[in-house]
């Protein structure tokens, strides 16, 4: 949260037509076409020079509509992303394994949590976005929608997942929008760590017993294919790539941070002793990088479309969750009714909680303030 918050717009102001904050609009009332022209090209300026944008600057709606939906998925992702992993905290191994994955289960929530926060400067709601995840309008990482059917599939997931996301996820710190460049410093950190828990899981599981050995194979065997569709459709079939380069939201096309990611695994895998399952894979001395097989894409639209191993259950559990800890948030909310002057905390009931306070503390707070 701290690292969402932490910075106030303090480099520039671009504008004051929507300096209250919020879903303002790119022409706001009563604003004249040259206005909006100077809006948009201050916009632009601070874009091109490199500038972070912040939530009561003046930015185009399409710009402010392209981040609440990359945020959200990314916040939804880290979320549904716990239930894969949690799976298997009962089950760990050892003490010292399950109190890593544990820690690790619970910076993805942290993750979520930094990053509805920061999709909320945009003038959403955390209730809103997750309305829209459980009701199937917003999407999630389809790597979710995945079994982890052993324990070396936490392994693999740290390795390659983790990996994966790092790899997207580091030029995303310079992101133009500020919430959201900032948030991403702290969530690179814990995946670092997530990565390289993943790692040396595997190494000890591939230096182990021969059963243990295969068993971190058939892992990596599994998730390698869908880890290098975590990067998005290839540059020339994807639909927001040019935009959102433009805006300096992503700094690197989805070809090239995939590629990114082969030439990062090739010598890692071989330290692990364990193989990637594509005979395609070879150094091309021309590329400085590596080449590697094709990826089968319908696989993906697959899962995308809903029909991937877990989607179901993933949906539902999720659900379930939301209605079994809807009493958590209406005590939050109580409580901060209850220990804020009602006249200082206009957000208190739609940020705190998905409900609004109970009438009895709400009368509390009549009573005090
Ligand atoms: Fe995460
Ligand atoms: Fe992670």
């Amino acid at each position: 949260m701290a690292a969402v918050t932490a910075h106030q717009t303090t480099q520039k102001t671009l504008g004051t037509a929507n300096a209250a904050g919020g879903a303002g609009s790119t022409a706001a009332a009563g604003e004249t076409d040259a206005a909006a022209a100077d809006h948009l090209a201050a916009f632009d300026a601070a874009v091109a020079a490199d500038e972070r944008i912040e939530p009561r600057d003046w930015m185009p709606d399409a710009y402010r509509a392209t981040l609440i939906r990359q945020m959200a998925q990314h916040a939804h992702s880290e979320i549904i992303g716990m239930q894969p992993e949690a799976n298997w905290i009962t089950r760990a191994p050892s003490l010292r394994r399950k109190a890593i994955l544990m820690a690790k289960v619970q910076d993805e929530a942290g993750h979520g949590l930094y990053l509805y926060s920061a999709a909320e400067t945009l003038g959403t709601s955390r209730e809103e976005l997750l309305d829209k995840l459980h009701a199937g309008r917003q999407r999630y990482s389809s790597i979710f929608n995945y079994p982890t059917l052993t324990w070396a599939d936490v392994g693999a997931i740290g390795w390659l997942v983790d990996g994966a996301a790092i790899t997207n996820q580091v030029p995303l710190c310079r992101c133009s929008y500020g919430p959201y460049a900032r948030a991403m410093v702290r969530i690179c950190k814990e995946e670092s760590f997530h990565q390289r828990q993943g790692y040396e899981l595997l190494l000890a599981l591939s230096r182990g017993t021969e059963a243990q050995h295969a068993m971190a194979q058939d892992a990596v065997n599994r998730w390698w294919w869908p880890s290098l569709m975590m990067f998005g459709p290839p540059d020339d079939a994807s639909s927001h790539s040019e935009q959102s380069m433009a805006w300096k939201i992503k700094r690197h096309s989805n070809d090239e941070l995939r590629r990114r990611f082969v030439d990062i695994c090739v010598p890692q895998a071989e330290a692990l002793g364990l193989e990637l399952p594509d005979p395609d894979i070879r150094w091309n001395e021309e590329l400085g990088g590596h080449d590697f097989g094709a990826i089968d894409w319908s696989e993906f639209q697959e899962v995308l479309k809903g029909n991937g191993p877990c989607n179901e259950q993933r949906i539902t559990q999720r659900r379930r969750a939301h209605e079994e800890g809807a009493w958590v948030r209406d005590a939050a909310a109580a409580y901060a009714a209850k220990h804020a002057p009602a006249q200082t905390s206009p957000r208190t009931p739609a940020s705190a909680s998905a409900s609004a306070p109970t009438s009895a503390s709400a009368q509390h707070v009549e009573e005090t303030a």
